[in-house]
């Protein structure tokens, strides 16, 4: 197991842009298996290299969160090709602890990407892990999900968000309801 630290908001190193990896060696391979372990560790959805300090263009992400098992995707060098639709939900980030804010994203995504040996390849989803390509791949740009939003949410909106909103029913019409 290798858990590294991970950088929080206020860090500098958040806010480069990374440069594309270009060595698929041991180096990158030890990089991408500590960046499971420390995304496993804090039970996040997805984890890009420069929140471990490190500025090259990775990313891990959980793709079976949504399941029981746990099923780690890692992106190199990824771009989105492909996104459509659109939702509006709570987003957080391990370098923003503890908060959360709506941010609109495409509902559906398709990026293309190297694994961990430089072969390209391409993936796609919908819902949280769509949302989730889009956020890790700005973090590659030293972009964090804050500059989408005004305020972050309250503990009540957070809780009436995850009681179980009717399908379609926003954020704005449960306030009133209350
Ligand atoms: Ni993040």
């Amino acid at each position: 197991m290798g858990i590294r630290k991970i950088v929080v908001q206020g860090d500098p190193l958040l806010n480069k842009k990374c440069r594309p990896v270009t060595d698929f060696n041991k180096r990158l391979h030890n990089l991408l298996d500590d960046m499971k372990d420390t995304l496993a560790q804090a039970n996040g959805v997805g984890l890009a290299a420069p929140q471990v300090g490190i500025l090259r263009r990775a990313v891990v992400i959980n793709v079976g969160v949504s399941d029981e098992e746990d099923e780690y995707l890692e992106l190199v060098n990824p771009e989105i090709v492909e996104a459509s639709g659109e939702q509006t939900g709570p987003e957080g980030c391990l370098s923003v602890p503890g908060k959360f804010g709506m941010v609109t994203r495409p509902d559906h995504v398709k990026v293309r990407a190297q694994d961990r040996d430089g072969n390209w390849f391409e993936a796609e989803d919908e819902g949280l892990i769509a949302r989730c390509f889009c956020h890790e791949i700005e973090h590659l740009d030293g972009h964090l999900y804050v500059e989408h939003i005004d305020r972050f949410l309250t503990d009540e909106e957070l809780d009436a968000y995850y009681a179980g909103l009717e399908e379609g029913q926003s954020l704005r019409d449960a306030e009133e309801e209350n």
